[in-house]
């Protein structure tokens, strides 16, 4: 069994290895010899679809869900298109807006969760262009859906979901860049830059793992806490969502994501002395103001770790208690290295707890009904 494990005593850690070569494999083929173009050869949506496209819609489940949250961002700020999120089983009654100019895509790791295989359903009866981003090609969803773009992130085992979250990360950014060179919004040099900041993730990755053991001991002092907190802005925060989720997932600890700004109108309250917070500070636009919110909470007595780049850490390390560095990248390619350590820190937290990190309580892999 631990021949399977390649090694490692869960297959979570296993797999939150796997991660850079998982963002190579999805890259592979899909970025022209120059490295100046996305070419997605497996889409069936034309030049002239794309053109037409007026709204998007990105549904899925859990982990999914949040992919597509960071997919949101990714979308409007490369294409100015206006993209809203779902989760599957709240999309279908929420009567939502489509017509065939409507681009829906369903992420999915299993490509069999039945939430998200309804909502797909409803989605195409309504007109639109489904495409998908799975796991597994010959899944449920895959076979129902006009396009597919598969993550390459092979089998996922461990419950909690790793490198399929992070490879959808990597599909969302290629389909952005390519929607973006089909419509023209983003200058040939901006594509290029993004395409080589994509290009270097997985060698960042690898000098993130060397350095998790600072990560373990973080996790060992927030085990024995009962509620904590993260927070952040614009695609910190999505970050945060899946890393409060994680948490929740394996560790059994309560944890909030919140978005930093909106903190003072309630949750505020929940502060106390030796609350941790863990807050993702990667957004230079919104930097100054998210300091401001951590100054906030740390007047409240909270115990604070934030997660940021080298150039801010010793003006950070003033206001909080602890920081933990990640390599320098695009504001928009962040979340694929910020959320590694988040998955780092629900593991040994996991782990520190005594708990079966692959096969968490009351959890299934994938969720086959509604
Ligand atoms: C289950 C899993 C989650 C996963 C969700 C969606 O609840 O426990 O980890 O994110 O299903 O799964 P999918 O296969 O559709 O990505």
């Amino acid at each position: 069994v631990t021949a399977e494990k390649g090694g490692f005593e869960y297959f979570m850690l296993k797999e939150i290895h796997e991660q850079p070569k998982a963002y190579r494999d999805t890259m592979l083929g899909r970025i022209d010899e120059q490295g100046e173009k996305v070419i997605l050869p497996e889409l069936k949506l034309t030049p002239d679809q794309i053109m037409n496209i007026r709204n998007i819609q990105i549904i899925g489940c859990g982990t999914a869900y949040h992919a597509g949250l960071v997919g949101r961002n990714v979308i409007e700020t490369l294409v100015r298109i206006p993209v809203e999120t779902d989760v599957a089983s709240e999309y279908r009654y929420r009567s939502p807006i489509v017509s065939p100019d409507t681009l829906v895509i369903v992420v999915s790791q299993s490509g069999e969760t039945a939430d998200t295989l309804a909502a797909l359903r409803e989605a195409k009866a309504n007109g639109a262009h489904v495409l998908a981003i799975t796991n597994v090609v010959g899944s449920s969803i895959a076979r129902d859906a006009d396009d597919v773009i598969a993550t390459l992130a092979g089998p996922e085992i461990a419950v909690a979901s790793t490198k399929a979250y992070t490879s959808q990360l990597i599909a969302f950014y290629l389909l952005g860049l390519y929607l973006a060179e089909v419509r023209g919004t983003q200058t040939p040099e901006a594509v290029k830059e993004m395409i080589q900041a994509m290009q270097a993730l997985p060698e960042q990755l690898d000098m993130m793992l060397e350095q998790s053991e600072s990560i373990k001991a973080y996790a060992e002092q927030i085990s024995h806490h009962e509620h904590l907190f993260f927070i952040g802005r614009g695609l910190d925060f999505a970050v945060a969502q899946e890393g409060s989720l994680k948490l929740k997932e394996i560790s059994y600890i309560h944890s909030e994501a919140y978005p930093a700004g909106e903190l003072k109108h309630g949750t505020l309250a929940l502060i106390e002395d030796g609350t941790p917070v863990i807050a993702l500070v990667t957004q230079e636009s919104v930097l100054e103001k998210t300091v401001s919110n951590i100054k906030e909470v740390s007047a409240r007595g909270a115990d604070i770790m934030v997660i940021t780049y080298e150039e801010h850490a010793a003006t950070l390390l003033k206001s909080v208690d602890q920081v933990f560095v990640i390599p320098k990248t695009l504001p928009l390619l962040s979340p694929a290295l910020a959320v590694v350590s988040l998955q780092l820190l629900s593991y040994y937290a996991s782990l520190a707890l005594g708990n079966d990190v692959d096969k968490p309580r009351n959890l299934a892999k994938s969720v086959t009904v509604e």
